[in-house]
């Protein structure tokens, strides 16, 4: 097997992002995301390629032929004031820790924003710890309540409504008012 020091700066041109549909990931990609999602995500994932629920499709940035980072996009409606809303979510978005900072996150988001754009769809949510890498791309923290439906070791179990203004960021193209409002996911929290 190939090994890989750091990526240089100037390295980031030879990234390639590739779009898959869920459904149509073959074996080899199956294991390269088991591999670096346990790498960024060891407590959570457990050997899967998804944590609650299968994503509706990928982005995978590869380096010379490696994955080296990905993001998965959840594409849904939400209701808020029980009118529908498109959104795309973000799902384990991440990068092999020799590769960070070098760009790979942004360009992986950005990419997933332009493809939003392109759908028609006027808004991006994350829920994320470590908000620096979003706030930088504008999304903004919001203070709202969020229903879900509870998702705990491959089991449904409840739904539940709580703030979750700690770790939500939401981006958006149209102009809609989420403080102080119930954004209902219909659905886990992603
Ligand atoms: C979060 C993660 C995807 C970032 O990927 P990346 O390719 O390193 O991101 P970028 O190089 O595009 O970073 C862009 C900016 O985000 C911020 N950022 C990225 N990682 C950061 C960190 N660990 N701490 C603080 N800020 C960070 C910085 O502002 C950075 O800009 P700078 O390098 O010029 O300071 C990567 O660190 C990762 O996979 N972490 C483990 C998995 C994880 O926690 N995923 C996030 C789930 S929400």
């Amino acid at each position: 097997m190939e090994t890989y020091t750091n990526m240089e700066d100037s390295d980031l041109k030879k990234l390639k992002i590739v779009r898959k549909q869920e459904c149509f990931l073959d074996k080899t990609d199956i294991i390269s995301l088991q591999e670096i999602l346990n790498e960024c995500f060891p407590e959570t994932l457990a050997n899967r390629i998804f944590y609650k629920q299968l994503p509706t499709m990928r982005l995978m940035a590869f380096y010379e032929k490696r994955l080296i980072g990905q993001v998965s996009i959840d594409h849904r409606v939400i209701s808020v004031d029980k009118t529908p809303h498109q959104i795309f979510g973000v799902v384990d978005l991440c990068v092999t820790e020799a590769f960070r900072r070098k760009g790979t996150g942004t360009l992986l988001l950005m990419t997933l924003e332009n493809l939003a754009r392109q759908c028609d769809i006027n808004h991006v949510i994350a829920f994320a710890d470590h908000p620096e890498l979003y706030k930088k791309l504008g999304y903004k923290q919001e203070k709202a309540n969020c229903r879900f439906l509870a998702i705990d070791d491959l089991s449904s179990h409840s739904v539940i409504e709580r703030d979750e203004s700690k770790i939500l960021l939401i981006k958006s193209w149209e102009d809609v008012d989420f403080t102080d409002k119930t954004i209902d996911l219909l659905g886990h929290l992603f």
